[in-house]
């Protein structure tokens, strides 16, 4: 199985949860780990499972993220198992419906994907940092249950 975990990070947060779910997803095969800044749609051919993640900006997608949907085809993903996650502070339960992954789940569903898993949020204590004790681990929980997924649905 080939992965891709894209993620967008200022700070170096959401890049280390990448790297987290990246590490766990690689015990099933390839994966490669790309700068969201960097896509192309060259990228998503051959891949059987795509993360996405960034950190939630102004209870949204960072403006920097949003263009890169823009330069994908339509229906790049058809078919393909999405996973979407990011980087907030820890909110009330009303401010936490807005979050970045929530809105990269849809843009992921939107080019066709198929979501494998409901979108997570891994907290940080402040604006740059650090994550909460606990997030790093709790992101290889969540890869694992994405490989435990993909292994239900009899994918690779
Ligand atoms: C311009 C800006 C806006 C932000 N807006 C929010 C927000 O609406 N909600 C929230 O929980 N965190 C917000 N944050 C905090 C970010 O989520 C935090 O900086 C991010 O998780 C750190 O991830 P990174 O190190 O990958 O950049 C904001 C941060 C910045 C820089």
């Amino acid at each position: 199985m080939n992965s891709l975990v894209v993620y967008f990070s200022k700070f170096g947060n959401t890049q280390r949860v990448a790297e987290a779910i990246a590490e766990e997803i690689e015990s099933v095969g390839p994966v490669r780990l790309l700068s969201s800044d960097r896509l192309n749609a060259s990228d998503l051919e051959n891949v059987d499972l795509v993360v996405m993640g960034s950190p939630t900006h102004r209870m949204n997608l960072p403006e920097v993220v949003r263009p890169i949907f823009e330069r994908l085809p339509k229906r790049i993903l058809r078919g393909k198992p999405i996973a979407a996650f990011d980087t907030s502070y820890k909110m009330s339960p009303i401010l936490a419906r807005f979050t970045a992954a929530k809105k990269l789940a849809q843009k992921l569903r939107k080019l066709g994907g198929s979501r494998i898993i409901a979108p997570e949020t891994f907290h940080v204590i402040g604006r740059e940092g650090p994550l909460y004790d606990g997030e790093i681990e709790r992101a290889s929980t969540w890869a694992k249950t994405i490989l435990e997924r993909l292994d239900g649905k009899g994918d690779k």
